[in-house]
């Protein structure tokens, strides 16, 4: 468990009666983190992305040429928070192939520092980079498949 948050698991015992331990656990009062996810379609295609996490499906959308995919979430109390989508397109409109990739784009254990309330993902032809605003430039994470 995420050392920082450990402590409030108690602050939470201390403070709150039983019946409302659960809603301090899980509340945000303390340590529940906003976070967006931003996929930007830089790719000269349309491109598709489904994203979820253990207990969420977001579901298919469609990212059209040079537009954005966002969805935001607060990350729970164990530090256990992960989302990862999958994005597939077609590289020529009329190909049978897709390429595509999966990938984790959130996770409160390993997330870089530049990805700590906004984590913004650039889909490149060349693959997936993470953008860091702290020294605006983008870093390769990710390969497509095909
Ligand atoms: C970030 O870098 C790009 C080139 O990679 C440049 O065009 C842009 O002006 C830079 N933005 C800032 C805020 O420095």
């Amino acid at each position: 468990m995420n050392s920082t948050r450990f402590p409030m698991f108690y602050i939470c015992l201390i403070l709150f009666p039983f019946t409302q331990l659960t809603s301090c656990v899980y509340s945000d009062f303390f340590w529940a983190k906003d976070v967006d996810v931003i996929l930007k379609n830089e790719l000269h295609v349309p491109a598709n992305v489904r994203c979820k996490s253990r207990d969420n499906d977001l579901g298919d959308h469609e990212i059209s040429i040079g537009n954005t995919y966002k969805f935001s979430f607060k990350t729970n109390f164990w530090g256990t928070t992960l989302f990862w989508c999958k994005i597939w397109y077609k590289k020529y409109p009329n190909s049978e192939k897709y390429s595509e990739a999966n990938f984790e784009v959130y996770s409160s254990e390993s997330h870089t520092e530049h990805c700590d309330h906004i984590c913004t993902w650039e889909l490149l032809d060349s693959g997936i980079y993470s953008y860091d605003p702290y020294n605006n430039r983008s870093i390769k994470e990710y390969d497509w498949n095909n």
